[in-house]
């Protein structure tokens, strides 16, 4: 894959109308990104996907919608007041400033540089790294800058009304632990998902919708009892990747980094990726997270609440504090890699290309769409939208030849269209087109929603 390539998608994907530059009319705010028509329905889909696997199909799990803005206690519980930052070094010469852990890895990806102290990071490259900007190697010593969005609560802006936006929605499931436990009676080993904006002053964001400063999170974190741990985080390392297989993306583009013992966070036992071969990048990138996290959450939170974090073994009678495996995903990322992965330029013949989204039938913006063969026909085609409309998000189009509407509905990734023909009045069918395959097939109007439900499903 090239970044030429890369380019073509994000141009592809911004003209059709699934992601918009953001405040476009007043010069834009840079790397913010608005969805829209087709990429709200996507993104909508890929939450629905995520949600009936995660919550609606697992035994285990149930579902919640915490608020953005928590006491900033939480966050103090959580460690991300004291530790949620980025190093940041400047060029004394040209003032260029950088993450320096990134300036080290794209230097050297040998290099892990997330392990190594503030003093190891600029021993390291005031030594070895010139300026990328101006090739000068002098540089500031490193601050470290916070991630998070500060606000404040109230009128008065003063120190006691500071609060925080959400970096992450995990902390939202980890103080509802013992709520969602006594409403739902779940026994360990269970889960809470959670799916909902979450918001950081990234340094170096960029790549489109791959790192934004506001962003949407798709998480799960499930307790269970300490010693089960391990064999849980290969259980849920699977279930991710099955379902990334289930959206029908590549296997080759996909791949797991195990974190080495050294490189973990002091609390967790494990950690991986899953990583996906974008195309902006010449290494595999971070798609998804997965963590093996102890009972550090809910044991800080025991600490710095009082509230009791323990929970009572009803069989056994035992009391411990939960460890917790947690896979989390961002939407937005997700949603890119499903693009990527999607986009093909197929080659028909010598003359011929088409641009054509394949899109998992669940995933596609529009399950189907409708066309009249001629404007004369558009009362029954109508009728035929109205009652899928019901069922699946269509789209309808009747301007142009009917070659023409085909492309414009594989260039977006509606995997079915149907066509109403001078015979439907008669025959009461019409012509069902598969996009991948581009066979069409004869199918009675009563029959098109068992067919269509049939194939979209996940
Ligand atoms: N609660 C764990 C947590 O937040 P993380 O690795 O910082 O872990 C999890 O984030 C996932 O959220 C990432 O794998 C990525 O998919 C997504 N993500 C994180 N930061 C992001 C950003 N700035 N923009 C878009 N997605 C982001």
């Amino acid at each position: 894959m090239s970044k030429e390539l890369f380019d073509k998608i994000v141009n592809h994907v911004k003209v059709q109308g699934f992601v918009y530059s953001g405040s476009e009319i007043y010069g834009g705010l840079a790397n913010s990104w608005d969805y829209g028509p087709l990429g709200v329905e996507m993104k909508n889909n890929i939450k629905k996907a995520w949600w009936k696997k995660f919550v609606s199909e697992s035994k285990y799990n149930v579902g919640l919608d915490s608020s953005i803005i928590l006491n900033p206690k939480v966050w103090e519980a959580s460690g991300h007041v004291a530790t949620f930052s980025d190093p940041l070094i400047d060029c004394k010469y040209c003032k260029s400033r950088y993450r320096a852990d990134k300036l080290i890895e794209e230097y050297n990806p040998e290099i892990k540089a997330s392990t190594m102290s503030n003093s190891e990071l600029e021993k390291f490259i005031s030594t070895n790294i010139p300026c990328p900007k101006c090739n000068h190697k002098e540089y500031t010593t490193i601050r470290n800058f916070q991630l998070m969005f500060k606000t404040s609560i109230g009128v008065v802006e003063d120190q006691k009304s500071l609060a925080y936006l959400r970096p992450e929605t995990a902390q939202g499931i980890f103080i509802n632990f013992k709520n969602v436990q006594r409403s739902s009676r779940k026994k360990i080993p269970f889960g809470i998902g959670q799916i909902g904006k979450a918001f950081r002053n990234e340094i170096t964001p960029g790549n489109f919708i791959f790192r934004t400063r506001e962003f949407e999170q798709m998480e799960l974190e499930f307790f269970c009892k300490p010693g089960t741990d391990l064999s849980w985080y290969d259980y849920w390392k699977n279930y991710c990747m099955q379902f990334l297989y289930d959206l029908h993306i590549q296997k080759d583009n996909l791949k797991f980094i195990e974190y080495e013992k050294t490189e973990l966070a002091h609390y967790a036992k494990a950690t991986c990726d899953i990583l996906y071969n974008f195309p902006f990048s010449d290494t595999f990138e971070e798609l998804w997270g997965i963590a093996a996290r102890t009972d550090y959450d809910l044991s800080r939170h025991q600490e710095y609440s009082g509230e009791n974090m323990q929970y009572l073994d009803p069989e056994t009678n035992e009391k411990y504090t939960p460890y917790v495996i947690e896979p989390s995903v961002g939407v937005d990322r997700l949603m890119l890699a499903l693009l990527c992965d999607a986009y093909d330029e197929e080659i028909i013949n010598e003359k011929d290309t088409r641009i054509v989204m394949h899109l998992h039938p669940f995933i596609a913006p529009y399950s189907v769409a409708i066309f009249p063969l001629s404007k004369a026909l558009s009362n029954k085609a109508n009728a035929i939208y109205d009652m899928l409309c019901k069922h699946f998000s269509c789209d309808y189009d009747e301007a142009g030849s009917i070659g023409k509407r085909y492309r414009r509905e594989d260039a977006i990734g509606t995997p079915y269209c149907i066509t109403v023909d001078f015979d439907t009045e008669n025959d009461e069918s019409v012509t069902i087109r598969d996009r991948d395959t581009m066979q069409q097939q004869r199918i009675k109007i009563t029959d098109l929603i068992s067919f269509l439900n049939d194939k979209i499903k996940l």
